[in-house]
């Protein structure tokens, strides 16, 4: 166990390591900055000291266009690797699907779905993201920041129609616009990338394999 905010239990961890996985992330409750900047330093410091030779970051896609304070603490924190003297890859993944289904229950606490119909995500499956960051890990250092992301662009409003159809449920939508510049952001594809090869599971298998036929988990 190593705890990144502090440091503790770190340079026990990477000690004979030969390349090291960096998923570690605190996007919520304040420690952000301690977790994902000060503890990637804390990271990047541990590995050149025990001689690893390939520290692999995942990042997201979008953090230096969309106006996120969670994204300005990743950018930061991927420039702390690229900075570092450890051979490095970074990752940029988009939303995990299981994020995008986590996310809706709340859009929708209050009977109807509440979204921004023209937000485009590109979903994309974690065990895809983790098929590719071994492969990366085998590979070696590429000194590069690679983005992957599921295989369709969806409206909010498409995701949201799928996601109530797999779970029965008829609540309607109630569209909103994000005003500013993060609006402008999230409805320009700034969460999504053109880059190839892209994952081969869609929101509609991971809505499939979680709701099944009964259209509920
Ligand atoms: N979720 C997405 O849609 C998505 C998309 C693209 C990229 N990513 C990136 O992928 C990575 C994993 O995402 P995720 O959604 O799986 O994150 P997650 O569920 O929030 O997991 C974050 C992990 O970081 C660990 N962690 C937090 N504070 C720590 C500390 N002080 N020291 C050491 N470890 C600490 C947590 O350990 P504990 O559980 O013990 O606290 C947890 O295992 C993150 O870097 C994220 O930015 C996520």
């Amino acid at each position: 166990m190593a705890d990144l905010a502090t440091g503790e239990g770190l340079t026990g961890a990477v000690g004979g390591v030969e390349a090291v996985l960096h998923l570690a992330s605190a996007p919520g409750g304040g420690r952000t900055h301690d977790v994902d900047v000060l503890g990637t330093r804390r990271l990047v410091v541990a590995t050149g000291s025990a001689g690893v030779r390939h520290l692999v970051h995942v990042s997201i896609v979008g953090i230096d266009r969309v106006p996120f304070g969670y994204y300005r603490h990743k950018l930061a924190a991927e420039e702390v690797v690229r900075a570092g003297a450890v051979p490095w890859s970074i990752l940029r993944a988009t939303q995990f699907a299981e994020f995008l289904d986590e996310l809706l229950p709340s859009a929708s606490r209050f009977d109807p779905t509440i979204g921004d119909r023209a937000v485009l995500a590109q979903p994309v499956d974690p065990g895809e993201v983790a098929a590719r960051l071994a492969a990366r890990l085998a590979a070696g250092p590429s000194y590069a920041v690679e983005e992957f992301a599921g295989p369709q662009v969806l409206r909010f409003d498409e995701a949201a129609r799928a996601w109530r159809a797999a779970r029965n449920s008829r609540r309607p939508l109630l569209p909103v616009r994000i005003p500013g510049r993060l609006g402008r952001a999230l409805r320009s594809g700034g969460l999504t990338t053109a880059a190839t090869p892209t994952g081969t599971r869609t929101w509609a298998d991971h809505l499939a394999d979680t709701y099944g036929g009964t259209g509920r988990r």
